[in-house]
């Protein structure tokens, strides 16, 4: 039988999604793609329904994909950004959350710079909680558009070849990711020098390669990661320069390929460091495919998690 409903209230990490979940999300925002394609792009499933966006960090991609699918789905939506807000006069992130929630607010999306942060506020807090990523943990709604987006360029995540590049040990994308891809049967390999792969890789079933050309030979898709350079308070590799030299991708290496794979990156794009333009905005890169499928994906995940389907 059919799911109809995730097996979680909350979307905290794709660790907690089984792989109906994701099915089911996939599902739905394959009706929501076609519902944001017409020329009425609104349907009435959230209507009544009061959203936060509480972002305690900057996004630009995220915060406008979870605004415009809340809007599609005719949500009532409040943004908030702890600059300008009373968290910087000392206000506790339940306090704040608890008072928002007293104006009678239905979900909680939350994108913080302290790993764990969703997974406290849903254990402190009485609402439905959305992670729109926590520091270096997770960011599930993006692995989730990234498969999504993976699925409908080559028909099926199963049985494909993912290479995660770039800076893992700062980014929640990629744990997320692997988490992610693997549910769906998908071969991971991490690439990136040996300083920005995480101690604990050895628990995560990937394969590692630390030549970027041998790992570009391998994969079906390359999902670039963004050198973070403001989560590195110490030096990570010699120079930028050395770093784009060893691990970044030019036409040059993409054309030199025996075969045309695919290009992702999650945003923000360091052009000329991780990606040339010329890769970035070449046919092989699906990166605003990815941003475009972001809201339909999201579309999803508010419909099955803020609409009264999982009570
Ligand atoms: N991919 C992503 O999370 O981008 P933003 O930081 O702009 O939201």
């Amino acid at each position: 039988m059919k799911m109809t409903k995730l097996s979680t209230k909350h979307l905290l990490g794709i660790k907690d999604l089984t792989q109906e979940d994701i099915e089911l999300i996939f599902s739905t925002a394959d009706n929501f793609k076609n519902v944001i394609n017409r020329p009425i792009k609104k349907v009435p499933s959230l209507r009544d329904t009061t959203i936060a966006n509480l972002f305690f960090e900057n996004s630009t991609r995220t915060k406008i994909s979870f605004e415009l699918a809340e809007k599609r789905l005719s949500a009532d939506v409040i943004n908030f950004s702890a600059s300008g807000s009373s968290v910087v006069k000392g206000e506790t992130l339940i306090d704040t959350v608890n008072n928002i929630l007293a104006m009678k607010v239905d979900v909680v999306v939350m994108r913080h710079p302290n790993p764990g942060a969703a997974v406290f506020l849903a254990k402190h807090v009485n609402s439905r909680i959305i992670n729109a990523g926590d520091g270096a943990h997770e960011h599930p709604t993006q692995s989730l558009l990234d498969a999504y987006s993976i699925r409908e360029k080559l028909g099926d995540v199963k049985g494909k070849k993912i290479l995660i590049a770039g800076d893992v040990l700062h980014s929640r994308v990629a744990l997320s990711n692997i988490f992610c891809l693997q549910k769906l049967g998908a071969e991971v390999m991490l690439c990136g020098p040996p300083t920005l792969l995480p101690k604990y890789i050895s628990s995560l079933n990937v394969k590692v390669e630390y030549n970027l050309r041998k790992a570009l030979e391998w994969c079906d898709v390359a999902n670039m990661l963004r050198i973070q350079l403001e989560r590195q308070n110490i030096k990570y590799f010699p120079s930028i320069r050395e770093y784009t030299m060893l691990y970044g991708i030019n036409k040059k290496l993409l054309d030199s390929l025996k075969k045309d794979i695919v290009i992702m990156h999650p945003g923000p794009i360091n052009r000329g460091v991780e990606i040339t333009s010329d890769v970035a905005d070449s046919k092989q890169s699906i990166i605003l495919e990815q941003v475009e499928n972001g809201v339909a994906v999201r579309m999803a995940v508010l419909y099955l998690i803020a609409g009264r389907f999982g009570e």
